[in-house]
């Protein structure tokens, strides 16, 4: 067990309650509860949430102007050390559910960048993420579209991407049973996300350590 308790969102992203995605993240958070994680569960598609409307209601103070469950959300996402996010590949890419989480978190980049203008690339870790997601295909760039949009919004975060676990051939509900391996490889990673957490700098000091700009203008 590990001494601090860090505070983890955990974000399940696929409208399907009991989809392989979730059943994954439920297998995390069972992990890193055991080892003294406390964990908040989102289950984005019982939120009322609206996508970005583009209307910068955020300029004035870097928070988002409509009035909707990403409020909360925000917030606690913030308040926490560890994401946890799960999405099944939609398009080759995050769940509508999860992208319109995404999109909202664009108050937090106007905040960052506009509203604070941190130069682009000064940015501490202060949160770690993991990202878990399914596609029911094999191909070998399944996850790319995914990945790049997950780092992404990650970064907005000041999260690093810790790990992803990544599934192929898993479609229709319960297709994850026939895999218990993935489910025990979840649990386990749920732990180690603990432990991950605990190497953190502490709330309110500075890491030091400024990560590398993953996202240099334009390059991409
Ligand atoms: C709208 C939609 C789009 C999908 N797009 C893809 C895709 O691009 N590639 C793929 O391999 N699977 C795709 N799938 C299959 C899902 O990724 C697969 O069923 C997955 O197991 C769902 O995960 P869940 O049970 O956690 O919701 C799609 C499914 C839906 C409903």
């Amino acid at each position: 067990m590990n001494a601090i308790k860090p505070k983890i969102t955990a974000i399940y992203g696929s409208p399907r309650r009991k989809g392989n995605t979730a059943e994954l993240l439920q297998h995390a958070v069972k992990g890193a509860r055991e080892e003294g994680g406390l964990v908040e569960e989102i289950v984005l598609r019982d939120l009322k949430m609206s996508p970005c409307l583009e209307i910068y209601g955020c300029l004035k103070s870097g928070r988002c102007a409509i009035k909707d469950d990403f409020q909360t959300v925000y917030d606690t996402l913030l308040a926490s050390e560890g994401v946890m996010l799960a999405s099944p590949i939609f398009f080759y890419t995050v769940s509508a559910h999860t992208k319109i989480l995404m999109d909202r978190c664009q108050s937090l980049w106007v905040k960052k960048y506009w509203v604070e203008k941190i130069p682009a690339g000064q940015r501490e870790v202060k949160r770690r993420g993991l990202f878990i997601s399914v596609g029911a295909t094999k191909g070998k760039k399944l996850f790319d579209g995914a990945l790049l949009t997950v780092r992404y919004f990650f970064d907005v975060l000041d999260m690093d991407l810790w790990k992803s676990l990544l599934y192929r051939q898993l479609d229709f509900e319960y297709d994850i049973h026939k895999y218990p391996q993935y489910l025990t490889e979840a649990h386990k990673t749920g732990k180690e996300f603990v432990g991950a957490l605990g190497t953190l700098p502490k709330r309110g000091e500075p890491s030091g350590a400024v990560a590398e700009n993953l996202f240099p203008q334009g390059n991409l």
